[in-house]
């Protein structure tokens, strides 16, 4: 065996591709860690906006992150817990409130590096499966595998509507798909780590597919890899 088994899998693409729901099953179904980057960044928003800071200003955002201590740890069952000045983070991070806020703080450089940092802190000597919109050009452009999720633009708010109503946000169909539009636009078209498909990734179209399909598309892209380079890493 390999003295030190890391191995990622980058998963890209944008709201509602089914990037999370898939990621944690593929984590699952190997099971190895699973990162979701958009809680750094829904954290940190979170932060600001609790200070009452606009996350337009990267001096304020960053001197948020000097006073108050975003602390990052992986339970024994492999989930990630986010505490700020020992306070556990959990649904406020996917309010609407945040969500629309998040893009702003992400168009930051400083931001970004910091962030990307702590996740490549994270997966040293570790197998994980990790989510995100620069993880397969940016943050591990070496990552074993690299996949890039799309979906039809209706089916993808569809089921961010349907995510928001199980989380007991209420809103409608229009609304949800102007927000996500405007948000893809935004991630897509910032100058420092847009949004796009990373060299070498493998693009899945998730329109009428389920999760199942979906994760054993990329277990058989596992399995080959496993024949074409015989890592040991990748004996599930
Ligand atoms: O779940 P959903 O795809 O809606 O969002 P998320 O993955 O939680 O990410 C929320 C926001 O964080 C995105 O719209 C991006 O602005 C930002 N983000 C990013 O810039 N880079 C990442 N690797 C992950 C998230």
């Amino acid at each position: 065996m390999e003295d030190h088994c890391s191995l990622t899998i980058a998963i890209d693409g944008p709201a509602g591709s089914g990037k999370s729901t898939v990621a944690r099953a593929l984590a699952d179904s190997l099971g190895i860690f699973y990162l979701d980057t958009g809680s750094l960044y829904r954290t940190w928003t979170w932060l600001v906006l609790h200070l009452g800071i606009s996350p337009t200003s990267e001096d304020q955002v960053l001197d948020a992150l000097q006073a108050h201590s975003i602390d990052l740890q992986i339970s024994r069952d492999r989930e990630l817990i986010i505490g700020i000045d020992g306070r556990r983070m959990g649904p406020e991070l996917r309010s609407p409130e945040v969500t629309t806020c998040v893009p702003q703080l992400a168009v930051h450089s400083r931001v970004r590096e910091i962030i990307t940092d702590w996740q490549r802190q994270l997966a040293v000597g570790r197998k994980m499966v990790v989510d995100g919109r620069d993880i397969g050009t940016v943050v591990f452009p070496e990552a074993d595998v690299k996949i890039f999720l799309t979906a039809d633009v209706h089916e993808r708010a569809e089921r961010r509507l349907q995510e928001m109503n199980r989380h007991g946000h209420m809103s409608s169909f229009s609304e949800v798909k102007k927000a996500l539009v405007e948000r893809d636009l935004v991630d897509s078209t910032r100058s420092i780590s847009p949004l796009r498909v990373a060299d070498g990734a493998i693009v899945i179209d998730t329109t009428n597919r389920d999760v199942k399909t979906v994760v054993d598309t990329i277990l058989i892209e596992i399995k080959m890899l496993r024949k074409r380079t015989a890592r040991d890493c990748l004996d599930f």
